[in-house]
């Protein structure tokens, strides 16, 4: 077997099930792989729980980012040359998925300054057992933005499903969706590939399946009360 050179990338052993063409995974490489495996371990501490889950969600936001339109753009560089690159086009803002969601809200700001953040809250209705919209604040102006949609984990899409719903409903465009998460499960994404066929989802890894409790398997149990939980 031969040794890879230090410096070169290394991906991930395998590149997981196969994806709808609406989903894209963060590029699989050892380093994503190696941030996974310490939030996906029982016994990380919260503090190093938060610390690499962010280290995720600045990757998946940059990428995110490189889904929008550019324009064509030349500035002049202290050199005294002209350099031809790109400008985004267009405005964007977050809108997260509560409680989860939320833990989300700190990385798009990082990469994205005064961006604007709207939040939904979906839960399980007692009676019928349905995703239920409880509350939804949105900017005035989301149907001229791009939506980054923020919901950590991916499991059956009832709730991103509903949340979508909502989005659309306020003017904002499927193609202007952008679905991003740390961890999907195939059905999930087969959920909404098949509802939303121009919704883009992308998310750091794509694990096996759901166990009886719709958790993500092997997944990393649940991830709003291991990020807010003390
Ligand atoms: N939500 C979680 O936090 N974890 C899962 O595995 C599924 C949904």
């Amino acid at each position: 077997m031969t040794t890879p050179l230090p410096c070169a990338a290394q991906t991930a052993p395998q590149d997981g099930p196969p994806i709808p063409p609406n989903a894209a995974r963060l590029p699989q490489t050892k380093q994503l792989d190696a941030l996974l495996t310490i939030i996906r371990d029982e016994s990380t501490s919260r503090s190093d729980f938060i610390f690499y889950s962010d280290r995720i969600i600045r990757l998946l936001v940059e990428e995110g980012l490189n889904h929008l339109p550019t324009l064509e753009k030349t500035v002049n560089t202290p050199t005294g040359l002209p350099y031809t690159g790109v400008s985004f086009q267009g405005r964007i803002c977050g809108v997260s998925i509560l409680r989860a969601g939320e833990a989300m809200e700190s990385g798009l700001r990082e990469c994205c300054r005064s961006v604007r953040i709207g939040k939904i809250l979906i839960q399980r209705d007692e009676e019928t057992s349905q995703p239920k919209l409880f509350y939804a604040k949105l900017p005035e102006d989301i149907a001229d933005r791009w939506v980054l949609l923020l919901d950590p984990m991916l499991a059956t899409g009832g709730s991103a499903l509903q949340a979508i719903e909502v989005l659309i409903k306020h003017g904002v465009s499927p193609q202007r969706i952008l679905f991003l998460n740390l961890v999907a499960s195939p059905e999930g994404l087969d959920n909404v590939w098949r509802k939303f066929p121009d919704v883009r989802v992308i998310s750091a890894w794509v694990d096996e399946g759901l166990d009886e409790r719709n958790y993500i398997v092997p997944g990393l149990g649940d991830f709003g009360n291991r990020y807010w939980s003390e």
